[in-house]
């Protein structure tokens, strides 16, 4: 949720982890700060704000310390203010960690440690653990040790850095349900929960286990359990370059990452279409190809926008495949004793792989016996570990809150498992191939809708000041039109709302008035006359009508305010394309509104929490 960054070494920590604060900061950003090792005390700046003020704070030139840790918070226990900014000390304030996650038995843990004459200065949960170190730290006189013993108090979920001066020498970090990575660089080590942190300096990298923890120094770590029994802790290397996580010469990450769809789902499809034989080749499913053979259902499971792809899939694996599709929230499939048994596969969507709804979903159809596999697109995450087999999006690094690229990424990867479950039943070579020729063709009509920027623009300079919006499509446009909705209302908080355009009269009609744009995607296939029928009741209301509609369409511009018109397609593979409007619609509105599109209020990149 937060982000979390660790210097040790011989350069200046302080400039290092702001650097890597900045990287991090699309995961939480409501305060921050850093705890250094100067002077024989940990020196703690912290606040209620974003990082370029915290680095305003930071005297760099007097601040000399090579180890220390920062962090930068999305607040779960307590509000975001100066007090519950991490990083939290012990009582005796020479020991400072940094936290992602919840602590879950936080209370018990405080209760005791009250009866024993500690006190606190913050609400958070965090304080807790690090009162609960410091405590033990009395006992042990052993700082590996105190956290151990601590953390295997705990319940819930933790990414950890420790700092202390009674062992100035070292940084300890532990994870359980929250990322944490060593990167290893040239005498000198970054801990971070994310890798965007660690590349500038080293693409060497060991992504800690859950119960694993990391003794860091200057000339070397050593990895074990939060038992103390030694890990390997195997290097990996980082999958993407310095320039994947910079905007470019884009104004936001947002707008780089749209821009980007044509090449990022290029990258989606590389070697995975066999356009002659109309077959689809997907390595990371091979170990699973026969249980995918007799699987009897498929249950798609994730979180906000990766649910909207979900949704879309349902249809495209139906369509075919004809295997029985159930899509849930992962949030209620975890909770709500699912009845799944060994034949039915369970797949997970989720661009960080590291959504913690989505995770404790993954378990509890593991539990049941359901082959899981996960739809991932950061490699090495904790989904993609999780998981039995899977497949990566390779959409690249996506770091603007509101999920693009790894949407439409998200789209063609279950367009590519659709085709590669209907290839393997009904699906004849013929459609294969015209299925296949099809997606090839996605990127290029894509660069052709995003020359349509300075028109979308236009529309959007129009209606930014409405205060509700609603988005209509049918069949396999619904789920586009709640992504559409999701789209608007994270970045430019105006209340939208996604609907199957037919169930509008059923009720939303009722908000339908001169003041109300209604966002149709009404792209030419076998409702399309239905959809037609559906702008006319709305104008009849006098709803204002953006539609999105196919190039050739004659009849569409009578009807509504706006048409943006984009290239034709399959209408199983439109959502990869009319996306890509409501994205830029929605960008320009809240630019308009003065938002702050990367980092809209509230949100956070991955929600590692409840
Ligand atoms: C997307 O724009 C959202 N910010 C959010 O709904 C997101 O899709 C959701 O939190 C799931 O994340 P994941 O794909 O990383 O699992
Ligand atoms: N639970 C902690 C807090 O509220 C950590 C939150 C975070 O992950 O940023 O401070």
């Amino acid at each position: 949720m937060c982000g979390i960054v660790g210097y040790i070494g011989k350069r200046k920590a302080s400039e290092i982890l702001i650097n890597g604060l900045k990287r991090l900061e699309y995961r939480g950003y409501d305060s921050s700060g850093v705890a250094l090792y100067e002077n024989d005390k940990i020196n703690i700046l912290k606040q209620q704000g974003k990082v370029n003020q915290l680095d305003r704070m930071i005297p760099h030139d007097m601040v000399k310390s090579n180890i220390g840790i920062a962090h930068t918070r999305w607040a779960t226990h307590g509000f975001p203010n100066y007090e519950n900014a991490h990083p939290h000390t012990d009582n005796s304030k020479e020991i400072a960690i940094v936290h992602n996650g919840i602590i879950e038995n936080y209370s018990a843990i405080k209760k005791k440690l009250l009866q024993d004459g500690y006190t606190f200065e913050s609400d958070t949960d965090t304080e807790v653990l690090a009162v609960f170190i410091g405590a033990l730290y009395k006992k042990t006189k052993n700082l590996e040790q105190a956290v151990r013993l601590a953390l295997n108090e705990v319940d819930g979920t933790y990414g950890i850095a420790v700092v202390s001066s009674y062992e100035p020498d070292k940084i300890i970090a532990a994870r359980l349900g929250s990322p944490m990575i060593l990167g290893i660089g040239e005498d000198e080590y970054i801990l971070a929960s994310d890798a965007a942190a660690i590349i500038a300096h080293t693409k060497q990298v060991i992504y800690l286990e859950d119960k694993e923890m990391v003794v860091v120094r200057g000339d070397g770590y050593s990895t074990k359990t939060i038992d103390n029994l030694a890990t390997t802790g195997d290097i990996k290397e980082i999958d993407f370059d310095i320039e994947q996580i910079e905007k470019s010469g884009y104004e936001h990450f947002m707008l780089k990452e749209i821009f980007e769809q044509p090449d990022s789902i290029r990258n989606s499809l590389r070697g995975r279409l066999i356009i002659d034989k109309g077959n689809v080749r997907l390595g990371g499913l091979n170990s699973v190809r026969d249980k995918l053979l007799r699987a009897k259902r498929i249950i798609l499971t994730a979180c906000g926008t990766s649910w909207h792809a979900a949704l879309t899939a349902e249809y495209l694996i139906e369509q075919l495949a004809h295997i029985p599709v159930e899509v849930e929230y992962a949030s209620e499939f975890r909770y709500r004793n699912p009845i799944i048994g060994p034949d039915d596969i369970v797949f997970a969507l989720s661009q960080s792989g590291e959504t913690l709804d989505t995770l404790a979903a993954i378990k509890e159809a593991q539990l049941k016996g359901a082959t899981t596999l996960g739809i991932v697109n950061v490699v090495g995450s904790t989904i993609a570990r999780e998981t039995e087999a899977g497949i990566y999006l390779h959409a690249g690094p996506e770091i603007g809150v509101a999920s693009t690229k790894a949407y439409t990424s998200q789209l063609t990867v279950m367009a590519l498992i659709a085709l590669y479950l209907g290839r393997q039943r009904y699906l004849s070579q013929l459609d294969g191939k015209r299925i296949g020729s099809e997606m090839m063709a996605l990127p290029d009509k894509i660069t052709s809708i995003l020359a349509q920027t300075d028109k979308i623009k236009e529309i959007a300079d129009q209606y930014y000041q409405v205060t509700n919006c609603l988005y209509l499509g049918r069949g396999v446009n619904f789920p586009l039109a709640l992504e559409g909705a999701l789209k608007l209302k994270e970045i430019s908080y105006i209340h939208a709302e996604g609907y199957p355009a037919a169930e509008m009269k059923h009720g939303p009609i009722a908000l339908i008035d001169e003041n109300m744009p209604i966002i149709f995607i009404a792209t030419q296939d076998e409702i399309y006359d239905k959809v037609l029928s559906n702008i006319e009741e709305v104008r009849t209301r006098r709803g204002k009508v953006i539609a999105i509609a196919n190039e050739g369409d004659t009849r569409i511009a009578s009807l509504a305010n706006h048409v943006i018109y984009i290239p034709n397609t399959l209408p199983m593979l439109n959502p990869i394309l009319a996306v890509v409007p409501l994205q830029l619609l929605s960008y320009y509105i809240a630019i308009k509104l003065g938002r702050d599109v990367d980092q809209p209020r509230n949100l956070a990149k991955s929600v590692t929490v409840e």
